[in-house]
């Protein structure tokens, strides 16, 4: 079971989750930071769930979960003064290296925020801003076997114990990303090009040809940029350079 002491035990962190608290249930973790966001002390705050009944995913999409088998969390940023395209992909950063750290092989970051491992995604990161303050809600499949998928996602989802084949300590784990996204915050003040080059060094876009799906609208190319507040930069094979934000756009092939 998730455990606060025990994850307080475990962090290094100044700042994040300092405040930390555990739902065995509740609608949505990044719905209840934002609950608390009109109070600056409440800044690094860690919402933890065991189960979300209405978790929400990028683009509208929902997160289904199984009870007790996945970490689901947000973290509030009060008057944050990173961009947070530039958050969504520095969490995903912090999320790949805790991942390679507990012997997770192949660890993969799709644009902008999927956490692939050998082709199916681990985790996923939504990230939300309203009036300079942001919640960067994490999922992490931990305990899932290939039977907790539905039969549609099965296909294309993985979990913790699947890729490692034993049973993983969710508390140990919720703890070191919450410490490795207070490391790349640090970094990213001063230094927000290390965050970029090391999302480049988990991904394989840049110089491949990809597919986009964009407001609805498919566009091929040739990956030659990435940039967290112009998004992805395509070379149409139709002609041309197109920026692609990413709150629009989901990849159809890489
Ligand atoms: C995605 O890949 O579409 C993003 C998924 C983000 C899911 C997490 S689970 C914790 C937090 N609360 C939510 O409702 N969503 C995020």
């Amino acid at each position: 079971m998730l455990n606060p002491d025990t994850i307080e035990k475990c962090l290094y962190t100044k700042k994040i989750a300092r405040q930390l608290i555990v739902f065995k249930s509740t609608s949505s973790t990044n719905n209840i930071a934002w609950e608390y966001s009109s109070n600056n002390s409440n800044d690094g705050l860690a919402i933890f769930a065991e189960h979300q009944r209405c978790g929400r995913g990028r683009r509208g999409n929902s997160w289904l979960d199984s009870d007790e088998k996945s970490l689901l969390f947000s973290i509030l940023l009060c008057q944050n003064k990173i961009q947070p395209e530039l958050l969504t992909l520095l969490a995903g950063v912090a999320v790949a290296e805790t991942l390679s750290n507990f012997a997770i092989n192949h660890v993969r970051l799709k644009w902008p925020n999927d956490i692939i491992v050998n082709g199916k995604k681990i985790a996923g990161i939504l990230t939300e801003y309203k009036k300079g303050n942001i919640v960067i809600g994490i999922g992490v499949n931990c305990h899932q076997t290939t039977s907790d998928f539905e039969p549609e996602i099965e296909k294309i989802a993985t979990s913790i114990d699947i890729q490692r084949n034993q049973r993983c300590d969710r508390n140990v784990i919720a703890a070191e990303i919450l410490n490795n996204i207070e490391k790349w915050l640090e970094i990213a003040k001063n230094n927000r090009d290390r965050v970029l080059q090391k999302w480049q060094s988990y991904s394989s876009l840049l110089g491949t040809r990809i597919g986009l799906l964009y407001n609805k609208e498919k566009y091929y190319g040739n990956c030659i940029g990435i940039d967290p507040e112009k998004g992805l930069i395509l070379q149409l094979e139709n002609g041309g350079v197109r920026m692609f934000e990413a709150n629009l756009s989901s990849i159809i092939k890489d």
